[in-house]
């Protein structure tokens, strides 16, 4: 396989944002002079591939000169063997000619998605900011709150880092987890997720960095294939606000926290 450094963006939990943020790094990443393959292993749901249609759609229409990476999806068929032969050429393929793979993973556990995980260098684990979310991570026993134990998530990673050693291959896996969609209400609950969330990392072996807050904006880029890194003031129909702003730097942030060590990479200018 070739060198590219493969990102898997993954949580055994519906709706945390895996595929808005694969967009938003991948993004980020080519805006950063890196070349970049994608792929959409949850190509039932097609989020990110519709995602990445729109753009070329938008960017056909102006002259924004959006950057795009090359994707390709991997829809499910009947025969589960050729599905996973099918992954790891493509995985192979784009390693060989990008910088980076980022791959976006569906909210559940299935057998594609296990294989996409034991390739993943970085795994960026999503979680709105609620015990609920928690709870694929760990148990948390409810008198005290402490971890009783780590859950399926967890579990899930472990495999799949068990699955690459088997592999022969360095089964170092750096795994960030990133709350998203953060308020400023509840402090409380937000007290509660950092203090439980920092005990899991040191137990199970992730890196927290800083989150994302909750932005509207988010929401309304999709159908554009825009993300928070293409908005300029000049684009039409978009007001860049102050809120924009703190998004782009959190999202920078996450960007940096990611500490991809690839030659080529150019600091954008702003
Ligand atoms: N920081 C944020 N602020 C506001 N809305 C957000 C934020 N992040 C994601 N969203 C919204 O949350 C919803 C779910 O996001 P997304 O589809 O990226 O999640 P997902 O984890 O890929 O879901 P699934 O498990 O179904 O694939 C979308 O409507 C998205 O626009
Ligand atoms: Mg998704």
């Amino acid at each position: 396989m070739g060198q590219a450094h493969v990102i898997v963006v993954g949580n055994e939990k519906g709706g945390t944002g895996k595929s808005t943020l694969s967009m938003h790094i991948l993004v980020a990443l080519l805006y950063r002079g890196l070349s970049v393959g994608s792929i959409d292993v949850d190509a039932r749901q097609g989020t990110l591939t519709r995602y990445l249609e729109n753009r070329r759609a938008r960017d056909q229409k102006g002259d924004l000169g959006l950057p795009s990476s090359e994707h390709r999806s991997i829809p499910p068929s009947a025969d589960a063997q050729a599905d996973a032969a099918r992954l790891l050429e493509t995985i192979a393929e784009l390693r060989d000619r990008h910088d980076v793979v980022v791959i976006d993973t569906p909210g559940s556990d299935n057998a594609l998605s296990r294989l996409a995980h034991s390739y993943a260098q970085t795994l960026v684990t999503p979680l709105n900011d609620s015990l609920i979310d928690l709870d694929v991570l760990a148990h948390v026993e409810p008198e005290t709150m402490r971890i009783a134990r780590p859950s399926q998530y967890a579990e899930l990673v472990w495999d799949t880092k068990k699955q690459r050693a088997l592999r022969g291959e360095r089964a170092v896996v750096d795994w960030i987890v990133v709350r998203n969609r953060l308020s400023s209400l509840d402090a409380r609950n937000k007290r509660d997720m950092e203090k439980l969330l920092s005990d899991l990392a040191q137990r199970i072996g992730f890196r927290l960095v800083p989150g994302l807050g909750e932005r509207v904006i988010y929401r309304s880029l999709f159908l554009d294939g825009l993300t928070l890194l293409d908005l300029r003031n000049s684009l039409l129909g978009f007001q860049l606000s102050m809120s924009h702003l703190t998004a782009r730097q959190e999202l920078r942030g996450l960007v940096d926290a990611l500490n991809l060590d690839i030659q080529g990479a150019v600091v954008p200018a702003e």
